[in-house]
């Protein structure tokens, strides 16, 4: 770290005189400054969404979601499958079955009414430490510390933190708390999340337009895109599979739920063999005229995976679960819709 001293409470003046004009216009959130405080169903939904995922991605699944189940209680009362389907395409499906956990506890053991603090809301299922701190901040004007990535790299930036992350991480959250105090919280994890995005971006900084340039350590460097140092990862294993695409004659696709646990478990699936790094099965799971549709590729956190597609058209099959082929792609996990595609596009 350089030895500058930034003066916390200058950078905490600007960045909110910033956020007071820049504030990005989001669906969930109040705007800056008024005394206004979201709805807290709101701001958890999207702190779950938006958890690996940019904000023009989530916000038409936040659109859906709120306006199917306007409430917790009515999310709370939903279908499983009904609520996994409405998920698909946002990834990290793990976290929309901790959502409907999450959901059930909030209606059945606290009256439809989320608690207000950062341990209150860290008590409940499948509410980890970042959103029950940025839902104490946003929903409850609460003083947490909320950090996400993108605080993390404008902490990184500011003081020129030199450790690489993952080992950084604790420096960069204790940096992060100097700024917290009981002024405007929720717009100050907000205000450092915008930062984050739209100017102390990963790549290319516009460090011209930052409201904190002249404190900024990463800034004098000359290269604060290089801020936070990595420890460079093990390259993500390539893994390989089929995927079995059954059309019907009356436009349907043989479908299946996967099983409970595992990689997108619970979620409506495509029949295929098993993701392996060696060489993967080529039993079909149905006696059909199969014929090749070429490879999709689909990159998940721990390998990436190139399916082969193989598709037929067949009916009544044994054992084959049909379900309308528009109704599928929409429930689909990506990696499946992409097989559809590709399996569509050569058929027609
Ligand atoms: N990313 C995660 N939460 C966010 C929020 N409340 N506003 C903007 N970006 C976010």
């Amino acid at each position: 770290m350089t030895d500058v001293s930034p003066d916390i409470a200058l950078i905490r003046a600007r960045l909110l005189e910033w956020y007071d004009r820049h504030a990005r216009s989001l669906a969930w959130r109040a705007p800056p400054g008024t005394s206004q405080r979201p709805d807290p169903y709101r701001v958890w939904l999207s702190e779950v969404m938006l958890q690996q995922t940019t904000t023009p991605h989530a916000t038409p699944y936040f659109q859906t979601f709120t306006s199917r189940w306007p409430t917790v209680s009515d999310l709370a009362a939903a279908q499983d499958a009904e609520v996994m389907a409405a998920w698909a395409g946002l990834g990290y499906y793990a976290r929309a079955r901790n959502l409907l956990a999450c959901a059930r506890a909030v209606a059945g053991e606290h009256g439809g009414v989320f608690p207000d603090t950062e341990a209150g809301l860290s008590a409940l299922p499948g509410v980890g430490a970042y959103t029950a701190a940025a839902v104490a901040a946003i929903a409850f004007g609460r003083p947490a510390n909320v950090v996400d990535g993108n605080v993390e790299r404008v902490m990184a930036r500011l003081f020129a933190v030199e450790t690489p992350v993952p080992q950084a991480r604790p420096e960069l959250r204790r940096l992060a708390g100097l700024f917290i105090n009981d002024q405007r919280p929720g717009d100050w994890a907000q205000a450092l999340m915008d930062l984050g995005a739209t100017v102390c971006r990963p790549k290319s900084p516009l460090c011209g337009t930052c409201p904190i340039a002249d404190y900024c350590s990463g800034r004098v460097t000359g290269e604060p895109e290089r801020y936070p140092f990595k420890t460079k990862k093990a390259d993500r294993p390539q893994r390989k599979g089929v995927a079995w695409v059954l059309f019907d004659d009356q436009g349907r696709v043989a479908v299946e739920t996967r099983p409970e646990r595992g990689l997108l478990g619970g979620m409506l699936g495509l029949p295929t063999s098993d993701w392996t790094t060696g060489e993967p099965s080529q039993t079909p799971p149905f006696d059909a005229p199969w014929r090749e549709a070429g490879t999709v590729e689909h990159v998940f956190t721990h390998f990436s995976l190139t399916l082969s597609v193989r598709t037929a058209i067949a009916a009544g099959r044994e054992g084959a679960r049909w379900m309308r082929t528009g109704e599928a792609r929409a429930a689909l996990p990506t990696v499946f819709a992409k097989a559809l595609d590709r399996a569509t596009a050569a058929i027609d």
